[in-house]
């Protein structure tokens, strides 16, 4: 293998994940998954390699599986709804920090660090050992411990101090099990790292792709040529759905400096040059309105590459002055909920201001599909001018309570083409 002492170490071959995901999206990530993974394959085309997806298992906030180091580590690059792949370095029963200390000295770290002291994130719950001050400062005197016995490369040091993100170790004791995993990611994976422009009260990025994922789910049966947000702040909607497929490259991760994978590093440079934005573009238009002229300035800023199909401009939702659009269009939305931003058109109500807003899409826009974000203690009407509700999501984002509401056009005659 030509990294030391990583050829008598199994972790390259059978590696554990845990895919950390928002609560209430976990069955999304994991047809995310299902979805994409014939992308790792067609990446690694190796025929010796197991190409079939593991099993995967459903836990609250993640997604665990089993798969090589080589695929568990690009699968940061390819999904878009989890918030970071953590790489699992040990599981064992403790309930004492003499037996923490001597398991943490003893795993060799030359694998996982570069010589670095991690940063430790420690949680401990029905556990003897609760205390996560003591837990981090016993994990840290056993790594330091470690570097006595073996003391790491000057070469590795120097990269480590280098490095943008800090290496970041989870310890987990739950119900006295204590589990060690090491973060592939880095920055949260939500940082796409395309879009500088923020604007108010945004949607967290691969909180859009999972709802965008889930109004796909509608798509089989309708032609849509265009996405619209009518109220679309820095544009999230609409760039998460331009580059649901697409493979995020432009960004750094925590496992091009993990030591184990230093031997697919020339691998992941060929894919990334033989990677091709010509990834087919999902839609024909994306249109993105914002009443505050400064937030479509910052949105527009956000359209670096020149062939983004996105044009942003400024309007009113409720005094609509561009042409009507009747072309093949679904709408997609997250109103302000009167938290953090509180407009006049609220004076009537919560309930009647996202009613009124469902009604301006209608008339302005007639989508085949229209999906809302609605804080929960909202009711909606389950059908509002020739539009029926077809699915909703419960979700909670910052500690709101929401729910994701589509309605359909029942008057748009639905051609069926799942196939028989
Ligand atoms: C919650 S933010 C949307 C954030 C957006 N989804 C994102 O991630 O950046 C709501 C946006 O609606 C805009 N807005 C409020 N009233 C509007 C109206 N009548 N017409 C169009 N935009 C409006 C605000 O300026 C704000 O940018």
């Amino acid at each position: 293998m030509g990294l030391d002492g990583v050829d008598k170490f199994d972790k390259v071959d059978r590696a554990r994940f845990f895919l950390i995901v928002p609560l209430d999206f976990e069955k999304i990530a994991l047809t995310e998954l299902k979805q994409k993974w014939p992308t790792l394959s067609h990446w690694i085309r190796q025929s010796e390699r197991q190409d079939e997806m593991p099993a995967v298992e459903i836990v609250p906030g993640g997604l665990l599986l089993e798969t090589d180091l080589e695929r568990g580590c690009l699968l940061n690059l390819l999904l878009k709804v989890p918030t970071r792949i953590l790489l699992r370095v040990l599981s064992f029963r403790c309930r004492d920090f003499p037996k923490l200390y001597n398991k943490v000295r003893k795993i060799p770290w030359q694998h996982y660090l570069l010589g670095q002291l991690p940063e430790i994130s420690a949680s401990a719950s029905k556990s003897r050992i609760m205390h996560t001050g003591r837990i981090k400062d016993c994990m840290l005197s056993a790594i330091q411990d470690f570097y006595k016995a073996r003391p790491p490369s000057k070469k590795g040091v120097e990269a480590a101090q280098l490095l943008a993100v800090p290496t970041e170790l989870y310890v987990r004791f739950e119900a006295d099990e204590c589990t060690l995993s090491i973060d592939t990611s880095g920055d949260p994976l939500y940082k796409r790292s395309y879009k500088t422009f923020v604007g108010k009260a945004p949607i967290r990025e691969n909180l859009a792709s999972a709802l965008l994922m889930i109004l796909q789910e509608q798509l089989p049966k309708r032609e849509v040529s265009a996405l619209i947000d009518p109220m679309c702040g820095s544009g999230t909607f609409l760039f998460e759905h331009l580059f649901l497929n697409c493979a995020n490259f432009s960004r750094d991760y925590s496992f091009l400096h993990l030591p184990l994978f230093k031997p697919f590093l020339k691998h992941y440079d060929e894919i990334k040059s033989a990677y091709s934005f010509s990834v087919p573009v999902p839609l024909l238009s994306y249109l993105g309105f914002d009443i505050d002229p400064e937030t479509i300035t910052g949105a527009k800023s956000n359209c670096t590459n020149a062939v983004t199909p996105v044009v942003f401009e400024t309007a009113d939702l409720f005094n609509f002055k561009y042409k009507k659009f009747h072309d093949k269009n679904m709408v997609v939305l997250n109103p302000p909920y009167g938290e953090r931003i509180k407009t006049t058109e609220m004076a009537g109500g919560l309930r009647e201001y996202f009613h009124n807003i469902v009604e301006a899409i209608i008339v302005t826009y007639a989508p085949l599909l229209l999906a809302m974000v609605v804080p929960r203690k909202i009711l909606m009407k389950e059908k509002i001018k020739g539009y029926q509700v077809v699915q909703t999501h419960l979700f909670t984002h910052g500690g709101i309570k929401l729910r994701f509401v589509i309605w359909a056009d029942k008057r748009q005659k639905i051609e069926d083409k799942t196939p028989l």
